[in-house]
């Protein structure tokens, strides 16, 4: 017997059928209450409803749970290469090694993109920020391969769309960085793996040898992990929203790429480096920035801190901030913005406003300084974050259309003018 919710509206009992998930999660199917009753829900930004079902991420806020198809993140972190963890979120199950290695060789047959997107960067400005380009860029593939734009595409042509974008994300990621050093492209060397050629691409020269890093790979390789997918945040959202009018893959990841740009979601891993730099150059006294990230009247926030869903730790943060300990170590650097984060997350930690509101450091707090030991610009660092969420982004997406979702189009409370006719000019 499914359970129901009961609701009194003007007199009358309306009973909504309530929707239970695999992780007990409970939800009111509010599907038919206007169809019922004549009254919407208003919900300011989605922070107590759902959009969907989805068997992609599992999070639990309050304990710090995140799991990718039901594989704990600290394990895939640890264990998996981003490709294998790739195969996973977009097909529900870890790959046997023959899967992989056809998963791999596939990808490795599309990471050239067109010799055309090349004329792209003459146009940009030489400030031009990194992902105002990337997102550019991801939504002009879908003019270099048209059929993608087919909502009736074949199921190979389907994959072949998700198979290119996974294959020339990291080597479009890698132009912007040239781009923005203006240092040459460099094209992609398949016989690397998958993160060892975005490095190849990025850091490599066409006049000298370029070997990469391993402690740098298995570095980038955990982050980019973690960053895979978060069930329905705002970039995700937003692909899932673009895409259910079912505008191609490559226009509704674009416009997941722009939603990521925002500071107050991916761009934050950027606005800490620059809130950092900004306290340290102001001396490194934190008194002043906490005080105003408490002010109400004062705009300024503590950036890489607080999440809508995790309000005792990001279980990414934890491991983040273990890897860069170890990655500063390990290549040497002395970075004066780690010992300002690490004494703001003590002061905040405790600090009654942090704490009575569930404000902890979550993935943006210590990712960029890790990109920044890299020697990765600050303005690439939502690149980065963009590369290591496109899995989810696609999966997303899949799932939307798999499971048949309508286009999102969500009702309003209308609060305007009331009626009126219109006053001729002569008359106002
Ligand atoms: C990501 O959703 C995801 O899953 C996102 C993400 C992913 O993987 O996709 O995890 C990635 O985007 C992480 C978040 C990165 N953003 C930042 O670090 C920017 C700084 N953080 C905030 O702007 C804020 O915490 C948000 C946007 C992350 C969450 O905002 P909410 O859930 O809308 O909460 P809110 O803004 O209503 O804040 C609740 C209270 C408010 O105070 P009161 O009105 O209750 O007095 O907490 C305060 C806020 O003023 N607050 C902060 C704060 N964050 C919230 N005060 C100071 N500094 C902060 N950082």
């Amino acid at each position: 017997m499914s359970e129901i919710a009961k609701i009194e509206l003007d007199g009358k009992i309306f009973e909504l059928p309530v929707v239970t998930g695999t992780e007990n999660e409970k939800a009111i199917d509010i599907s038919k209450l206007r169809g019922q009753s004549g009254y919407i829900t208003l919900d300011r930004g989605f922070k107590n409803t759902g959009s969907c079902t989805s068997a992609i991420t599992f999070l639990d806020g309050e304990k710090g749970i995140l799991r990718y198809r039901g594989y704990p993140i600290e394990q895939l972190a640890e264990n998996a290469s981003f490709l294998e963890v790739t195969y996973l979120i977009l097909r529900g199950e870890l790959p046997t090694p023959v899967q992989l290695k056809a998963f791999e060789e596939r990808i490795d047959n599309h990471t050239l993109v067109h010799e055309d997107m090349k004329r792209f960067f003459e146009a940009y400005p030489a400030k031009a920020h990194p992902m105002g380009i990337l997102a550019s860029m991801i939504c002009s593939m879908s003019t270099f391969y048209p059929e993608s734009q087919d909502p009736n595409r074949s199921k190979e042509a389907f994959e072949l769309s998700i198979i290119r974008l996974i294959a020339k994300l990291p080597t479009l990621a890698a132009m912007v960085y040239k781009n923005t050093v203006r240092h040459p492209f460099m094209y992609p060397k398949n016989d690397l793996g998958y993160v060892e050629n975005f490095m190849y691409m990025t850091w490599g020269m066409p006049t000298e040898d370029y070997e990469p890093d391993p402690v740098v790979a298995s570095a980038l390789n955990k982050l980019l992990i973690l960053h895979a997918d978060h069930e329905q945040n705002c970039s995700a959202s937003t692909v899932r929203i673009v895409g259910s009018s079912q505008a191609n893959l490559y226009a509704s990841v674009s416009a997941g790429i722009s939603a990521l740009w925002g500071p107050l979601h991916g761009g934050a891993n950027q606005a800490v480096i620059e809130m950092l730099e900004m306290i340290q150059a102001d001396g490194g006294g934190l008194d002043k920035w906490i005080a105003k990230a408490k002010d109400k009247e004062d705009p300024f926030r503590l950036m890489g801190f607080g999440h809508r869903v995790y309000k005792n730790f990001d279980p990414r943060a934890t491991i983040i901030k273990k890897a860069c300990d170890d990655i500063l170590e390990k290549l040497g650097v002395n970075d004066p913005s780690l010992a300002i984060a690490k004494q703001l997350e003590e002061v905040a930690l405790n600090d009654e406003y942090f704490k009575s509101r569930g404000l902890y450091p979550n993935v943006d707090f210590y990712s960029g300084i890790i990109y920044k030991a890299m020697g990765i610009p600050t303005e690439m660092f939502t690149v980065m974050f963009a590369l290591g969420r496109l899995p989810g982004w696609i999966a997303q997406w899949k799932e939307m259309l798999d499971n048949g979702d309508p286009i999102g189009r969500p009702r309003q409370v209308y609060t305007g003018e009331t009626v009126r006719d219109f006053v001729p000019l002569d008359k106002r």
